[in-house]
């Protein structure tokens, strides 16, 4: 379970300090997909950052299954983060590298062995069903493709958590729909624990079980998805409901007769190995932040 107590952050900007978060109170249980929602400019991608360390807070702690992780240097910092997968709007894949190999960056980081690393790379592209395309280059692929190739990158640690941030704007709805429930198979056959950054109620609602609705840095809103969609407390939460779905019901409507991602129930065809968070090895911290742009 990851905590947060008492968040504030204040970034010092060149025209002066600003605040970004302010008394944030957030549980995010094993297991969730935990929508974090909110307009433009709310706080939702400063919030994310803090979970890994890539911001440190201004004021509270960040707690992880009791043991607080505020502080966090060296080695523990570089072990929080291979647990801890992330994906962007943006993909943030190595032009230079193929697709193979950017899924095998993380493994290459660990120093795995090269035939590991391939075999293990090759198998989480299968995971995201971009396997034929393993030797092309980013440029080569779809929107969609670039970022289930992220999603396979991220996933090569074999992470507890995975932060989504404004992972699918990038998309028109059709693909928006695919990535999300590949998302939520990844969370219901792998138990990866998911942080959905969005500004989109339809995104959150496809797959999110939990919302928080953040709003100039303050949680105005949080509860099961259904209750804040049957009976939204806040005026930004109202708002949002009022803007409508952007299209993507329809794209959902028209890719699957199925039901929605958390009611399907996915077959399996991950790799069965995990691995204890305790047992990850360390994974260099620069990752993060080159893919992080
Ligand atoms: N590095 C920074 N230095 C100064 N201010 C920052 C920095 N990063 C973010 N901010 C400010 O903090 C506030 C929250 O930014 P944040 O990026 O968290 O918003 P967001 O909810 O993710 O918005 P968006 O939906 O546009 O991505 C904004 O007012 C932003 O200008
Ligand atoms: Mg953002």
């Amino acid at each position: 379970m990851i905590e947060l107590r008492d968040i504030g952050k204040v970034y010092h900007a060149s025209d002066g300090s600003h605040r970004a978060l302010n008394g944030v109170n957030l549980s995010i249980n094993d297991g969730d997909i935990f929508g974090i929602i909110g307009e433009s400019g709310a706080g939702k991608s400063t919030l994310v950052r803090l979970l890994n360390l890539l911001e440190r807070p201004t004021e509270g702690r960040i707690v992880i299954d009791g043991d607080d992780i505020t502080d966090y240097s060296g080695r523990q910092l570089r072990e929080l983060r291979a647990n801890i997968g992330m994906i962007f709007q943006n993909f943030s894949l190595f032009q230079q590298r193929t697709v193979l190999q950017n899924v095998m960056f993380p493994l290459e980081v660990r120093h795995e062995p090269k035939a590991r690393s391939i075999e293990r790379a090759h198998e989480l592209l299968s995971v995201v069903s971009l396997d034929d395309k393993a030797s092309r280059y980013p440029s080569e692929l779809s929107g969609g493709q670039q970022q289930r190739v992220a999603i396979a990158r991220a996933l090569a640690n074999q992470p507890r958590y995975m932060l989504c941030d404004e992972a699918t704007s990038a998309l028109d709805s059709r693909t928006t729909v695919q990535v999300l429930d590949l998302l939520a198979q990844i969370n219901a056959d792998l138990g990866v624990t998911m942080v959905v950054i969005t500004h989109s109620l339809a995104v959150a609602r496809r797959i999110c079980n939990r919302l928080a609705v953040i709003d100039e840095g303050h949680i105005v809103e949080e509860g099961s998805t259904a209750d804040v969609f049957a009976n939204p407390q806040s005026k930004v939460a109202r708002e949002l409901l009022e803007w409508g779905f952007e299209g993507i019901d329809d794209a959902a409507a028209r890719s699957s007769a199925e039901p929605s991602a958390r009611e399907a129930q996915p077959q399996s065809d991950f790799p069965s190995e995990k691995q204890s968070a305790a047992s990850q090895k360390s994974q260099h911290a620069e990752e993060g932040e080159v893919a992080h742009g």
